[in-house]
């Protein structure tokens, strides 16, 4: 039996990034950037702005937006949103200047502002070829969009109809799929090359199973996409995560919407969880009696498998048995509803 280290109440660790994270723009931009830039030094920024980020002249204004109300030590990095007009030369001209870091898949109607997306995935040949020639990582929001597919069962359907068929394509393509939610995309991911294939996973996969949506009454802050599924696959999740492997790592998926967005006959799918994220990823790590496994999660799988070098400084979070702070951030367009994880107690972040 391999012994492990006395879980303590005090963790010291590698500074972490976020592999994903949704930003906006303008006033939400400037109410949310502050709780990302805290915990994490930098981040991957995903595009679905409306109208979604498409160029490397709209990826390199952006970020610019970003770097001003984000101040020094942060770094954004930039995705670019695919459609079925993409074409492979601007993107690997904004890869090559290091305006693009990666770009995402939606499936044109999968998600939030995801209407311009990608209709026929396999169209994209020559995309794809491209990226592969320069090694650009594709990140894939891995869902069918199929009134006639359970929604439940759309990450799933989505692995054999279209990223199989797609790595049969450009088998040496990079991919990592995100916000995985089911044991079918751990078993998928974990029997691919680890130099090839990834995932990250959000806090709010790791502490909720599809029953909190629905807990006493309908829980509009517990929905988003892909949705959260049933108790065996957040523990297919937990062990992934805490395994230590390389092929998964953090992806908060923080997706700010204002809480009368969210508080509707029809809410948007997201929630926001930048402040409490690392708390909440820490105290599942906890339970789970593998803290010494949470680095390689937060701090050193995301920058291998991107080929970037880790965080030189490290960061110290101290665990307390107390809640408290806003549960809301202020907005100039509304309150933002901060996601609660339900735990027994939360990290702070103490240096
Ligand atoms: C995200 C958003 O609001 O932009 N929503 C969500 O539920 N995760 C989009 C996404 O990542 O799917
Ligand atoms: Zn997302």
């Amino acid at each position: 039996i391999k012994s492990r280290p006395m879980q303590s109440e005090r963790i010291t660790f590698i500074r972490p990034d976020d592999w994903h994270v949704h930003v906006r723009d303008q006033d939400v931009l400037a109410a949310v950037i502050n709780d990302t830039v805290t915990h994490f030094a930098r981040a991957i920024v995903m595009p679905n702005l409306n109208p979604p980020v498409t160029t490397m002249t709209e990826a390199a204004a952006y970020r610019e937006r970003i770097e001003a109300v984000a101040g020094s030590g942060f770094t954004p990095l930039m995705t670019c949103y695919l459609t079925d007009r993409t074409q492979p030369a601007d993107l690997i001209e904004g890869h090559a200047q290091g305006v693009f870091t990666a770009a995402k898949l939606y499936p044109a109607g999968a998600t939030t502002n995801s209407s311009a997306g990608v209709t026929e995935v396999l169209r994209l040949d020559s995309v794809f070829s491209a990226m592969t020639e320069v090694a650009m990582p594709l990140l894939i929001h891995g869902e069918v969009v199929d009134d006639n597919i359970d929604i439940f069962d759309r990450e799933a359907v989505f692995i054999e109809r279209t990223l199989k068929p797609l790595r049969d394509r450009h088998p040496n393509l990079k991919i990592v799929l995100e916000h995985i939610t089911t044991s079918d995309a751990v078993d998928y991911v974990a029997s691919c090359d680890a130099a090839l294939v990834a995932a990250t996973i959000t806090p709010h996969h790791l502490c909720l199973n599809r029953n909190a949506m629905f807990k006493g009454g309908i829980q509009p802050h517990h929905y988003c996409l892909p949705v959260i599924k049933r108790e065996r696959h957040r523990l297919a999740l937990v062990e992934a995560a805490c395994s230590g492997s390389p092929q998964y790592f953090l992806g908060t998926d923080s997706a700010p919407h204002t809480v009368d967005a969210k508080e509707t006959a029809c809410g948007c799918a997201g929630i926001y969880n930048a402040p409490s994220a690392i708390s909440s990823y820490l105290e599942v790590f906890r339970e789970h009696n593998a803290l010494d496994q949470f680095e390689r999660f937060a701090s050193t799988n995301g920058p291998r498998f991107y080929t970037l070098e880790p965080n030189t400084d490290r960061v110290t979070y101290e665990r307390t048995p107390l809640r408290d702070g806003p549960s809301e951030r202020p907005s100039s367009v509304g309150p933002i509803r901060i996601f609660d994880p339900g735990q027994q107690a939360a990290w702070r972040l103490v240096r």
